[in-house]
């Protein structure tokens, strides 16, 4: 049988480097918040394979849907012989969605590809073309995603040219001192200087940026920004790819700022481990484009839309939005102790279940201490404990666990994650240099 280092050698072989790998675990069954790796190993999984796991490995109540469709058919593409569970979610989404407006919903497969959808149906509405997005913000890896994600390194750099009219305005970080009033002069600067607010089609922005460090959006700038969008006919977007489905403690994180957007794409946790994303949107944008403009082969697969079905009926039967409430607040109580123990954790920060450490040196937020974030993450790895690191400086932890974790393994998480910032040196005292 193979073992970790066997499989990982045939994957470096086998598998472009450009895909990334955190750790050379390599799964071979997992339920609930754990994972067993080939060699019978156990891991606590705070990760979730990067948010998708709202409702856990394999939640019996999502297995069993996506086992009747099976029984069924698994293809039949919605544009050439449609299905109900495809509309029976849509209109579940459009009932979700914030907002008295009526909703329309479009499904396809990844959220890289719900993000191009929104772009291109923001500039068939509005018939402008500029695109305003946040430094540090992430929104996929394809070539209109590459454009809109505030990343350089690893993101866009080589894989130019970018799509034209997309432009970047720094996203409120209280931690580096950026404020919300700074993003919007900003934002007044870009138009003044650079493009006429009447040739901008949208603003995409995450409520809490997921790849970018979990910085969250004040609610009082996203009502700002509902405002300034309201005032030059500006969509607005939020992507709550990572932020969807109870993770902050609300379906969707802009619900904390009251804000109704025009668009919202989802992906992720929508379908609990099958692909699948989705754009929200007010009815009257979303039927703008041509009959034939939108879709896609496997957009919406029957097995998506009825895992998808089955993870709305788990987040409200199991009442996920008031747990990830709770959990959310032991785990902030916890790394707030653990801050006091630790000088590296500079900042913890929390929306419900979406938390993150900030690891710097000295305490100096302009001191970010990436080489650590990665020591943490190894150290864990070692010891049982899937981490995810993120942030732009890559010097975040996030922790993203199942929603459905039980207390009792978050805690032994916990231990594992205090264990590893010991032993990867968070407690040492770095002398100023
Ligand atoms: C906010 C946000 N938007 C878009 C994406 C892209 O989603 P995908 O990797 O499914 O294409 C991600 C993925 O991490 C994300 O976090």
């Amino acid at each position: 049988m193979s073992d970790n280092s066997d499989l990982h050698k045939r994957r470096m072989a086998a598998v472009p480097r450009g895909v990334g790998n955190s750790l050379a675990v390599y799964a071979e069954r997992a339920h609930n918040a754990e994972l067993w790796d080939i060699e019978g190993r156990r891991y606590i999984d705070f990760a979730s394979g990067i948010a998708v796991l709202n409702t856990g490995h394999v939640h019996p109540h999502v297995k069993a849907a996506m086992a009747a469709q099976l029984e069924k058919f698994t293809h039949g593409c919605f544009q050439v012989t449609p299905y109900e569970s495809y509309i029976a979610l849509a209109e579940a989404l459009n009932e979700l969605a914030p907002g008295p407006t009526p909703k329309k919903t479009i499904f396809l497969s990844t959220g890289a590809e719900a993000v191009e959808n929104a772009i291109k149906i923001a500039r068939y509405a509005t018939r402008r073309s500029a695109i305003i997005a946040f430094s540090g913000g992430f929104h996929g890896r394809t070539l209109a995603c590459i454009a809109l994600t505030g990343k350089v390194q690893p993101y866009k750099a080589g894989f130019g040219p970018m799509l034209p009219e997309v432009f970047h305005v720094p996203f409120p970080m209280a931690f580096h001192g950026v404020t919300p009033e700074d993003s919007l002069a900003a934002i007044d600067q870009l138009f003044k200087a650079d493009v006429d607010p009447a040739r901008v089609a949208a603003i995409i922005i995450e409520p809490v940026q997921g790849e970018g460090g979990f910085y969250i959006a004040p609610p009082e700038f996203l009502r700002a920004l509902r405002a300034l969008c309201d005032k030059h006919g500006i969509l607005m977007i939020a992507d709550e790819i990572q932020t969807g489905f109870a993770r902050t403690g609300r379906m969707f994180a802009i619900e904390h700022a009251g804000v109704e957007p025009d668009l919202m794409t989802v992906a992720k946790s929508i379908a609990g481990g099958v692909p699948l994303s989705a754009v929200i949107g007010k009815a009257e944008i979303m039927d703008a484009p041509v009959v034939g403009g939108l879709g896609g082969t496997f957009a919406g697969s029957p097995l998506g839309c009825a895992a998808g079905l089955a993870v709305l009926e788990v987040i409200e039967k199991e009442k996920l939005n008031s747990r990830a409430e709770q959990l959310g607040a032991k785990l902030t109580a916890r790394l707030r102790q653990l801050q006091a123990k630790f000088p590296a954790i500079g900042e913890v920060r929390a929306l419900g279940m979406m938390v993150a450490i900030e690891l710097v040196k000295n305490r100096r937020a302009d001191m970010p201490d990436a080489d650590l974030t990665r020591a943490v993450v190894q150290a864990a790895g070692r010891r049982g404990l899937i981490l995810l690191s993120c942030g732009v400086y890559s010097n975040v932890i996030r922790i993203l666990a199942p929603l459905t974790i039980t207390e009792a393994l978050l805690d032994e998480g916990l231990a594992i994650l205090e264990q590893s910032l010991a032993e990867a040196g968070a407690g040492a005292t770095t002398a100023v240099a």
